[in-house]
C-alpha cells in the first residue's frame, strides 16, 4: 500500500522555479529520509504535502485519495501531522500548557471535519504517555524555554504524534542540535510504530542513514537520487554533489 505519492509536482514562487517534476512514492510505514542541499526545495516539498503551498502542476496522493487540492486541516482531518523547521513552541508557556494550547487547536478543526474518533482528553492523554515514555512527564510544569534544544524537539515530535498521525512530516527534527541531543531525538522516530509512515528532512546523511529505510536526494527541485543506503551511497551523482559540496565548503 503506498502511503503517500507525489507525482511530477511543479512549485513556482513568481519566476523561481522550486520544484520541477518533483516526485516520490513513499510505502505504508515506511521511514522516509528527504536530503539535499539549502534551497534544494525540501520544505517546499513538505509544504506541497501538507497543503501549506499549492503546486502548478502535478498532484499528491495519499492512500489513494487526491488530496492536491484539499486544505492543510482537511489533509491533518485524514492522518497527517507535521513539525517545523523552526520551533514553534510558546517559550514562556510550560510543556502541558504547550501541549493544551497545540492539541486545542487540532481538535478544532478536527471538530467540523469526520475522524472524530480522538477527543479532546485523548489526544491529552496519549501527549502525557508520551511524555513520560519519553522521561519529559517531571517537567511537565516547567517553562518550555528551560527545557534543552532536544527535549524541545522531543516536545514538538509528541505534540504531532498525540493524534496519532498515519503520515508523519518532521522538518529537520535534529538541525541545531548538539551530537548528544542528537542521540534523544533518533530513538524517538525509530521507535515509532510501524504502522506510521515518516518522512524527515535530515541534514547528516549518516543521522539519516540511522532512522531511514529509504533515502530521497532533492538537487535544485528535482529528485536526483532514490533508494536505500547502499543505493545512495554507490550513487555516482549523489556522490558528485555532495563530494562538490564538501570540497566547496573546506
Ligand atoms: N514562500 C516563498 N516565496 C518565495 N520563495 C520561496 C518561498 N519559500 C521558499 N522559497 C525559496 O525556494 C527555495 C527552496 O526553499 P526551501 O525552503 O524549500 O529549501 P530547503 O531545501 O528546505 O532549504 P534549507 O535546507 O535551507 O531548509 C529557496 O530558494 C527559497 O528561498
Ligand atoms: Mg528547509
Amino acid at each position: 500500500m503506498i502511503a503517500l505519492e507525489v507525482d511530477n509536482v511543479d512549485v513556482r514562487f513568481g519566476g523561481l522555479q522550486v520544484l520541477t517534476n518533483c516526485r516520490l512514492s513513499v510505502k505504508a510505514g515506511e521511514k522516509r529520509a528527504i536530503i539535499g542541499p539549502n534551497g534544494a526545495g525540501k520544505t517546499t516539498l513538505f509544504n506541497v504535502i501538507s497543503g501549506t503551498v499549492r503546486p502548478v502542476a502535478g498532484r499528491v496522493v495519499s492512500f489513494k485519495r487526491d488530496i492536491t487540492r484539499s486544505p492543510a486541516h482537511v489533509r491533518a482531518s485524514l492522518g497527517l501531522a507535521r513539525t517545523f523547521q523552526i520551533t514553534n513552541l510558546f517559550g514562556n508557556l510550560s510543556v502541558l500548557e504547550n501541549i493544551l494550547l497545540g492539541l486545542q487547536a487540532l481538535t478544532r478543526t478536527k471538530y467540523v471535519f469526520y475522524r472524530m474518533t480522538s477527543s479532546f482528553t485523548e489526544l491529552i492523554g496519549n501527549a502525557v504517555a508520551l511524555l513520560r515514555d519519553w522521561g519529559l512527564e517531571g517537567k511537565k510544569d516547567h517553562p518550555v524555554r528551560s527545557l534543552s534544544h532536544g527535549e524541545q524537539r522531543q516536545l514538538e515530535i509528541i505534540l504531532a504524534l498525540a493524534s496519532k498521525p498515519k503520515i508523519l512530516l518532521l522538518d529537520e527534527p535534529t538541525q541545531g542540535l548538539s551530537t548528544a541531543e542528537t542521540g534523544l531525538v533518533v530513538p524517538m522516530v525509530r521507535s515509532l510504530e510501524a504502522s506510521t509512515t515518516v518522512l524527515f528532512i535530515e541534514h547528516d546523511m549518516d543521522v539519516a542513514f540511522q532512522m531511514a529505510d529509504k533515502i530521497t536526494v532533492l538537487y535544485y527541485g528535482s529528485v536526483l537520487a532514490d533508494g536505500t543506503e547502499e543505493e545512495i551511497r554507490s550513487d555516482p551523482n549523489v556522490a558528485e554533489v555532495y563530494l562538490g559540496l564538501e570540497n566547496h565548503d573546506a
